[in-house]
């Protein structure tokens, strides 16, 4: 699937930006199984897997998650449009991610990571009151997989997290169980645009070497 332009760990990892502009064209079901299966690989707390991933493909559900999250994004996010000629990173930024929103609805495969609820061991029982949060850092490494398994297979994805504000109708819709959380949605298709490095701080503004504040020169 992968053959010969199989990327490398390091080139996926390096140029794995938020891949929001999308092509309507299906993701074929082998690269499907082949990001579920890399998702499934991950580690979780005890190895307890207690996670599920829900695939959206047919259109009722990418309608009803497309028409929501872009509803959502403008609640949230609209009056931070940027004007059309100001080509600035952050700017750019949020253009793509209401360009997503715009074109959710299109997006050919969505993915719901979900993990079960479980409260973590620092709350006391007697504070163990209401739902209990899904088990963030267990989905968390799975959710990576998926972003990189999907850069290493040439698709375009991006972590949002936007389905909190609609939640409960999305559990509604998707027949999801109440013992389990949405983690992240992660719209996934062939790409419009090209990979191309990330923007990061450097290491020495994130890392300290033995006690906080230490720099270390670089080898
Ligand atoms: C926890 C988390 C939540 C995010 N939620 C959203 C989101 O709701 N919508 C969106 O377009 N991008 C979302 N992102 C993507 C980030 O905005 C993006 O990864 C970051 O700005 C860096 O951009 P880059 O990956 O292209 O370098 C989220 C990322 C993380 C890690």
């Amino acid at each position: 699937m992968t053959a010969d332009s199989d990327p490398g760990l390091f080139e996926c990892m390096f140029s794995m930006r938020a891949m929001r502009r999308l092509k309507p064209d299906p993701v074929p079901p082998e690269m499907i199984a082949k990001i579920l299966e890399a998702a499934t690989q991950a580690p979780s707390g005890q190895n307890t897997q207690r996670w599920a991933f829900l695939v959206i493909t047919e259109e009722e559900g990418r309608t009803f998650f497309g028409q929501n999250y872009r509803d959502w994004i403008y609640r949230l996010m609209g009056d931070r449009a940027p004007p059309e000629d100001d080509n600035s990173k952050p700017a750019r930024q949020m253009k793509a991610a209401l360009h997503l929103a715009d074109h959710m609805h299109e997006v050919p495969l969505i993915i719901l990571a979900c993990g079960k609820r479980d409260w973590p061991f620092v709350v006391p029982q007697e504070e163990r009151v209401g739902l209990a949060p899904p088990s963030y850092g267990s989905i968390y490494p799975a959710v990576q997989n998926i972003l990189l398994t999907c850069r290493g297979l040439g698709l375009g994805a991006s972590l949002t997290t936007v389905h909190q504000m609609f939640e409960p109708e999305l559990r509604e819709f998707f027949e999801i169980p109440e013992d389990y959380g949405v983690v992240a949605s992660i719209p996934i298709g062939f790409p419009l645009g090209n990979f191309g490095p990330v923007t990061r701080d450097p290491i020495s503004k994130k890392a300290h070497y033995e006690k906080w504040g230490q720099q270390r020169e670089a080898p």
